[in-house]
């Protein structure tokens, strides 16, 4: 739903065209592991209401996800009506009084997030933040606003295109100025903000999102609930382990685990590969319909503390076998995880895969819990593992060897 096309990328080293701020300390004041919640817009789109946010809310608590990490109750697209005569953003009829529903959402224990972008308009055409940076950062301030997620949208059409066609530095320059723009002023409203930054993975944000105090970065264009899409995000995440850490994070984009079509097996993989990827796990999914085994998956505490893990280190792929894939990552004390998946659309029966212990590095029999069935197994070299289609094993060796 952006109104721009896509900017080709520019090989700039980006870090050196903004006057950095002390804002990296900053920005690890929030966020030191993943940030969780839910987000209004896979599920609602441009529906959302206050009513959806309390109920939101709501079932965060009831749910259990609230007590296993889902803290973020965030605001997408859609929320906003025009500026008064000071330039003040209004809230549209959906949303009659934002201070009041954040002041709900903070009497569950949770926290708000809100959506606004650099440009004149947001994705969905709604006001943007352009030229009221200071300002909106302190209307969310005064709302108890708790994290930005702040989107490209037409500030490429509006600003880089017109004021620098053809000219892809400065393009670049503009777009860093514009979201250093906006960090500057959440900072100086005193209050710990989220800053999420969107704009779809152009120009490597993560060389230069977290030098400008951003908590988190997408990677990627939009997700959505199909595996083939899933799948394509997950491949481009490969070689963006060293960008993430503690209040940094690479963000392939919010959850679909329990939207449109995917199977059981391909919201568990979702769901693990997020997981693996230290990435926000944001769902984004209708939680007062939320099917048991979603809610299970969703709420599967060993997987999230991987996710989780302090140590912040992104899991990168080891090796893949035709269509099957192993994934590791290092957690605190030691520890690994290490993921199987099944990339294909065939099962693995008559030519099983087999885990190479070696090629992760393990030497030997090795003692694992299976995160998905919470069992103890012992992990062998070149073991057969069968694994339906878009399945995952995920394991955790707490003492490898
Ligand atoms: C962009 C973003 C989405 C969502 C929409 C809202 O497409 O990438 O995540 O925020 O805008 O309009």
């Amino acid at each position: 739903m952006r109104l721009s096309a896509s900017l080709p990328l520019a090989s700039l080293v980006l870090a050196s065209l903004i006057a950095i701020s002390p804002a990296l300390a900053a920005g690890q004041q929030v966020a030191a592991t993943p940030p969780m919640g839910w987000n209004s817009w896979n599920f609602f789109a441009e529906k959302v209401t206050d009513k959806d946010i309390r109920a939101a809310a709501d079932q965060l608590v009831s749910t259990g996800m609230k007590d296993a990490g889902y803290i973020y109750v965030n605001i997408d697209d859609t929320w906003e009506a025009e500026r008064d005569a000071n330039g003040v953003l209004r809230t549209n009829s959906k949303f009659p009084d934002m201070k009041a529903l954040a002041d709900y959402v903070h009497s569950k224990g949770l926290k708000i997030g809100i959506y606004s972008g650099p440009g004149p308009k947001t994705c969905g055409g709604y006001t943007a933040s352009l030229g009221h940076e200071e300002q909106d950062a302190k209307m969310y301030a005064a709302w108890g606003i708790d994290y930005l997620k702040y989107d490209l949208c037409s500030f490429n059409e509006a600003v880089m295109q017109k004021q620098a066609p053809n000219d892809k530095a400065e393009q670049m320059r503009l777009m860093v100025a514009a979201y250093d723009k906006m960090s500057k002023a959440l900072q100086a409203t005193g209050r710990p903000i989220v800053f999420s930054l969107c704009q779809y993975g152009w120009d490597s944000p993560w060389e230069w999102a977290p030098a400008l105090g951003g908590n988190s970065w997408r990677t990627t264009d939009d997700i959505n609930a199909h595996w083939d899409r899933i799948y394509a995000i997950l491949s481009q995440q490969e070689g963006l382990l060293a960008y993430a850490g503690p209040g940094h994070w690479n963000d392939p984009d919010m959850l679909e685990v329990g939207n449109g079509e995917l199977t059981l097996a391909e919201n568990r993989s979702h769901f693990s590969m997020w997981a693996m990827l230290a990435s926000p796990l944001l769902a984004g999914n209708d939680l007062p319909n939320m099917k048991p085994e979603v809610k299970s998956i969703l709420t599967n505490r060993d997987v999230i503390a991987i996710d989780q893990d302090p140590l912040g280190k992104q899991a990168s792929r080891v090796y893949s076998d035709g269509e099957v894939e192993v994934w590791a990552r290092h957690l605190d004390g030691g520890a690994i995880a290490v993921a199987v998946l099944n990339a294909g659309s065939d099962r693995y029966s008559t030519h099983p895969f087999h885990l190479s212990l070696t090629k992760l590095g393990l030497n030997g029999t090795q003692q694992a819990k299976d995160l998905w069935t919470g069992k103890d197994m012992e992990l062998t070299n070149n073991m057969p593992v069968e694994l339906a289609s878009h399945d995952i094993l995920l394991v955790r060796v707490a003492t490898p060897k």
